[in-house]
């Protein structure tokens, strides 16, 4: 399995497959938001460009919003970014793989929070 921990969704996806066919996994991460992209590549390997992050969506990438918006609308810092403290969303994937480790199978997973609930 491959966590790989980046911005760019151009970068994740050639990365994902130029691995295909040689990990089960590839599955980015950084963003803090789930991509809709969940697949098996042609050569068996499960891609998603960012699993998402665990935590209150209702928020500026899990942090409290008041300082992320002070930030971007004023170009001042007021304060330091603290974490969002509401209900969070789990964020994830399933992934399925046959005898030689390749996969037959991914599912997105999101439980709990406000993003919508997705199960395998
Ligand atoms: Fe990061």
């Amino acid at each position: 399995m491959i966590d790989l921990h980046a911005e760019a969704t151009s970068e994740k996806m050639a990365f994902g497959h130029f691995c295909d066919g040689r990990a089960s996994l590839v599955a980015g991460t950084h963003t803090h938001v789930p991509t809709a992209d969940a697949q098996v590549l042609p050569h068996g390997t499960a891609y998603i460009t960012d699993l998402g992050g665990c935590c209150d969506y209702d928020s500026v990438i899990g942090m409290d919003k008041d300082e992320p918006l002070q930030r971007f609308t004023r170009k001042l810092p007021t304060g330091r970014f603290a974490p969002a403290t509401g209900e969070a969303t789990v964020c994830g994937v399933f992934v399925q793989t046959d005898d030689k480790g390749l996969a037959t199978r991914i599912d997105p997973v999101r439980v709990g929070g406000r993003l919508q609930q997705a199960l395998p």
